[in-house]
């Protein structure tokens, strides 16, 4: 027997309750005017490590931070000259900007996979809008399909493949754009295209002159060049059973070992792949802050979130 799709919430009257689902945590699927977001309060790392989970991705791709506008926008990135003219061009509308992020933005580092900078937009369609500010917080939102599968246009491509995962889904009606938002990073002023999407690279050109494409070694990179993300200084160890002296421990369950030095780290003590997520990016960065010879790390079972968990702190542990 298939399980029954999730609730729909009316654009009107539900809007309320999808705004108390995503302050209390639980994902909802949003609707915007390119494609369904699956969309999670992005300052929960517990809500983005979900979201992550729901999508089945066996890695943690950086996510777009959603705001009900420009001014919020600037809260949590640090835009410069030709962002600035960008947004008051297309936002709000298909344009995501990548820019640094600012130190007090709040956002989970799960959210932007641990990278220092944000991807953000500002969407167009009133209904996204309407949530954004009821919620008033900014919702963290891939688009709303399973790894591997077409983006959803419709609410009811969401309400049946997230059944169970998702709070309920508000129908926006049909997606006027149908394909996902432009993504433009910034290398200094020059605008790098980092996805083509519901904006047209011509009309962007326009306003801020030539796109650039991005280098594959360059600060910038688009989701496919990023090959590692962030990654402490500290050298890691994989699969540690042990810790010497000098290094300083990421454990995993409760079994961890006992001259594990003061300053070391559980990701979760009973063994919770969502809750392991969730603290990855935050443990990872007050470790390399330690001054430790070696961050060690414990082994991470390759199932559900331990997939996207090893698989980032794999690169982490290549060496530049
Ligand atoms: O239209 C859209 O953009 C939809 C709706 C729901 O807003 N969202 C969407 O999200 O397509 P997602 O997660 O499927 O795609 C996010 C894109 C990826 O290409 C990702 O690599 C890029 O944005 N991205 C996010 N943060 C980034 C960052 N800090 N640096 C570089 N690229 C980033
Ligand atoms: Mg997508």
């Amino acid at each position: 027997m298939s399980k029954s799709p999730a609730p729909v919430f009316d654009p009107e009257n539900g809007i309320a309750t999808a705004a108390k689902a995503l302050q209390s945590g639980q994902l909802v699927g949003i609707p915007t005017e390119t494609v369904y977001g699956l969309g999670g309060d992005a300052t929960n790392d517990d809500a983005v490590a979900a979201i992550f989970e729901a999508k089945g991705r066996p890695s943690f791709n950086p996510l777009i931070i959603h705001l009900a506008d420009e001014d919020s926008a600037w809260d949590h990135v640090i835009p410069c000259d030709a962002a600035r003219k960008l947004a008051e061009a297309f936002w709000p509308g298909p344009l995501t900007l990548v820019l640094p992020r600012r130190p007090e933005s709040g956002v989970s580092l799960l959210a932007s996979a641990g990278l220092d900078t944000l991807a953000i937009r500002v969407p167009a369609h009133p209904t996204a809008r309407l949530l954004l500010m009821t919620a008033n917080t900014p919702v963290a939102a891939p688009s709303a399909n399973k790894s591997g599968t077409i983006s959803p246009t419709r609410a009811e491509h969401v309400a049946g493949p997230f059944a169970g995962v998702i709070a309920g889904v508000v129908d926006g009606g049909p997606c006027q754009v149908g394909l996902e938002s432009t993504v433009i990073g910034f290398d200094g002023e020059v605008p790098v295209l980092l996805r083509p999407g519901g904006i047209a690279a011509e009309d962007i050109e326009n306003i801020v002159g030539p796109l650039s494409n991005p280098a594959p070694d360059g600060a910038i990179a688009s989701p496919g060049m990023l090959k590692r993300h962030y990654a402490p200084t500290t050298p890691i160890r994989l699969d540690a059973q042990d810790v010497e002296q000098g290094e300083i421990m990421l454990g995993f369950g409760a079994e961890t070992p006992a001259n594990a030095p003061e300053g070391s780290r559980n990701l979760s003590t009973s063994g919770d792949l969502r809750e392991a997520a969730a603290n990855l990016f935050a443990m990872l960065r007050e470790l390399d802050d330690v001054g430790a010879n070696c961050i060690v790390v414990m082994p991470i079972p390759e199932t559900g979130l331990g997939q996207a968990i090893n698989d980032r702190l794999r690169r982490a542990s290549r060496p530049a």
